[in-house]
């Protein structure tokens, strides 16, 4: 039987989603990567995995910070929130790249797959929150958390995958496949002013 230290341990390094999911075929894929990275092999000491209740005391937190502002989250309310999305299967792919040398999440994307009625029922992927730390840009990262994304989506079956971004990042993402759709590319949004915090 499991001590509560083994026990503790083990959960807190447990998955969002299977990893098995993460062994992506890149060499399917027409972006270029120099020097070769994909999820299973990206670059030394680096590692692609499912988010895992750890990754707070890995800096997760502080990560999504040089995406936006993300105010001060304890580690009661990331690990509540990460039990809500587990409680959502087939929902929530949050995934991160870790540097196993300094224990650090250096970079992060989410996958969320919306369930639907159109299309015969089908499921849409949604690119969130993509962000790789200050001091690792300009490596291919953010180039491979993007392509695993979407990669994912499309092994789960997503009809498609969209996303919304800033003008200046539109080169980007139009160098990894997507589009802008002709007479339908406009990002519309009412910002509500609400001061609590979700609550299920
Ligand atoms: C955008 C971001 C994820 C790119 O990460 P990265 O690891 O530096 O990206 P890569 O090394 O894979 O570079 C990919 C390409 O994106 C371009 N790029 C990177 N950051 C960019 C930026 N801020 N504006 C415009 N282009 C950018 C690079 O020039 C590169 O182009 P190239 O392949 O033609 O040389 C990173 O800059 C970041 O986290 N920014 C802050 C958060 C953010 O803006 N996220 C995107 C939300 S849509």
């Amino acid at each position: 039987m499991m001590g509560s230290d083994d026990e503790n341990a083990a959960l807190s390094s447990e998955p969002l989603y299977n990893p098995d999911l993460l062994r992506l075929d890149f060499s399917q894929i027409k972006t270029k990567f120099d020097p070769p990275i994909s999820p299973s092999e990206p670059g030394e000491a680096l590692i692609v995995r499912p988010l895992c209740p750890a990754d707070y005391d890995k800096g997760f937190v502080q990560l999504l910070s040089q995406l936006t502002k993300v105010g001060n989250i304890s580690k009661d309310q990331f690990l509540r929130r990460y039990t809500t999305m587990k409680a959502c299967p087939n929902t929530y792919y949050v995934t991160v790249i870790e540097d196993t040398r300094s224990s650090h999440i250096v970079g992060s994307a989410t996958l969320i797959v919306e369930q639907k009625f159109i299309h015969e029922c089908a499921v849409r992927g949604r690119l969130e929150d993509v962000v790789v730390s200050d001091d690792y840009r300009g490596k291919q990262l953010g180039k491979l958390i993007i392509m695993t994304i979407t990669l994912l989506a499309q092994h789960l079956n997503c009809y498609k995958i969209t996303l919304d971004c800033k003008d200046r990042m539109i080169p980007l993402y139009t160098g990894l496949g997507y589009k802008l759709e002709q007479g339908g590319s406009n990002y519309m949004q009412i910002r509500f002013d609400n001061k609590k915090p979700f609550k299920l």
